[in-house]
């Protein structure tokens, strides 16, 4: 593991800058990282930290604002999840914080862009729990197709109702999925293997896996296919993306199934055509409003259909992924601290360099501004030091340098860095 020799960084509101930890030309093992892990995140990213010797705290639930501002200090590293809120308050009384770690796949919860302007880099986990939403679609359009849900209320209820009579097989059936992303390409495979035939729409240039093919159009895509699902991402011209006319459009018979979003499906329309009998079945995961929490009341136009499956919110709600999202974030952590590494990061340029033991790397996080480069080399080189790599990226307001070198540097050399006014904060990590 590498180690943090120094992090410093500048009050963005006053320009002064505090050094948070001492130690800048030895190895500071004295001062191992202090971590706090809030909401129950699994128990492998604790496992995790502690083998890299952090010093972890976990706590069950999720604190509130002023809570989370007496729990934050002296921490370097904090993990959340979607209930604990990083505010720029927050953030302004956490002056010892280098990273915050998203255990879960949103960070609305984080005002990330008060991160990067206080040097704290984000990370959460965008794929750990695809896989499990793709096994919920197959298993419903499985479900939908066989008219299951039906089929166990009648038997629950004593009713023996044995008949073929609108059940199907699924294979050679055409899969219509909107949103070729993560979730969209994966569902694309797995379904190939089920022998149905696939047809995609996304807005970007997607490569079509397998025989997938690809259409120009959402209303081609929905007209040439006996089933739609979506998977498009959340941002606001998705608003209601599927309405009457796109039901409509649907070939009679069809099933319609939305893990992606609530907002972008009409559920008043998707109501009327199930009615109809237009639509033949659904299932949805995904609410334009959602109950707070479980217990409270769930309201819905969809409630007390036939043939419709309605889940809370659960399409990537598996140990497994809870598993894979507790190693995927504390190792992101660990990278950050350890190299440097922002790959993947929300808010800080992605970056990512070899390491090289007994290197010496500089972390150099800046205001975005032409010329820092030169201004950090210009430093290095008036004292003799030599760079052995050197890769600087930017973001927005934000720019990202490290600088690998190989030689002992002296103390002067992290005192003019972190003078320069760009300065937002400098990391010294020796590399193993
Ligand atoms: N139900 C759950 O529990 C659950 C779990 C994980 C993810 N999700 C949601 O699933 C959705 C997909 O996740 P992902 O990881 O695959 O996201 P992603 O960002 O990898 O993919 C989204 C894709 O949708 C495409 N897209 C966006 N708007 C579109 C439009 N109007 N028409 C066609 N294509 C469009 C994008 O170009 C992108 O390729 C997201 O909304 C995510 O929040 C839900």
């Amino acid at each position: 593991m590498g180690t943090v020799l120094e992090t410093t960084t500048a009050d963005p509101a006053t320009g002064t800058q505090s050094i948070l930890a001492e130690g800048a030309l030895t190895l500071d093992t004295t001062k191992p990282m202090r971590v706090l892990l809030l909401e129950n995140i699994h128990p492998d990213a604790t496992a995790r930290l502690t083998k890299a010797s952090y010093e972890v705290e976990t706590r069950a639930g999720a604190l509130s604002e002023d809570e989370l501002i007496e729990a934050v200090r002296g921490v370097n590293l904090l993990g959340i999840r979607s209930r604990t809120y990083v505010t720029d308050r927050v953030l302004a009384a956490a002056p010892d914080l280098v990273a915050v770690g998203a255990f879960c796949i949103g960070v609305n919860q984080i005002d990330i862009a008060a991160a990067a302007r206080r040097g704290v880099a984000v990370f959460n986990a965008p794929f750990s729990n695809t896989r499990s939403v793709v096994e919920l679609v197959l298993a419903e359009i499985i479900s939908m197709a066989r008219r299951l849900p039906e089929k166990n209320m009648k038997m629950h209820a004593g009713v023996w109702d044995k008949s073929a009579s609108g059940s199907h097989e699924v294979r050679g059936r055409r899969l219509g999925i909107v949103g070729y992303g993560n979730i969209g390409a994966q569902l694309s495979v797995l379904a190939e293997n089920l022998g149905m035939s696939v047809y995609f729409f996304d807005i970007a240039d997607k490569l079509a896996l397998g025989n997938a093919r690809r259409c120009g159009s959402l209303a081609e895509l929905v007209e040439s296919v006996d089933m739609v699902t979506l998977h498009v991402d959340g941002r606001p011209g998705n608003s209601g993306l599927f309405g009457d006319a796109e039901f409509a459009a649907m070939r009679p018979g069809s099933l319609f199934l939305n893990l992606s979003r609530g907002f972008v499906v009409d559920h008043a329309a998707l109501r009327a055509h199930i009615e109809s009998g237009h639509i033949a079945g659904a299932a949805i995961d995904v609410f334009p409003e959602e109950p707070r929490g479980s217990g409270d009341e769930f309201v819905s136009a969809l409630r007390g259909l036939p043939n419709v499956i309605l889940t809370p919110h659960m399409g990537g709600s598996t140990e497994e992924a809870q598993q894979d999202i507790g190693e995927f974030v504390a190792g992101k952590l660990h990278d950050y601290v350890s190299a440097g590494a922002t790959s993947l990061s929300v808010n800080m340029p992605s970056i990512a360099l070899p390491t090289m033991p007994g290197r010496h790397r500089l972390v150099h996080i800046h205001q975005n501004v032409p010329g820092v480069l030169a201004s950090i080399n210009r430093v290095l080189a008036e004292h003799q030091v030599n760079v052995e790599s050197q890769m600087l990226g930017t973001r927005e307001d934000i720019g990202y340098a490290i600088t690998d070198i190989g030689t002992e540097y002296s103390a002067e050399v992290l005192g003019q860095l972190r003078a320069m006014d760009v300065t937002i904060r400098l990391c010294a990590i020796r590399c193993s």
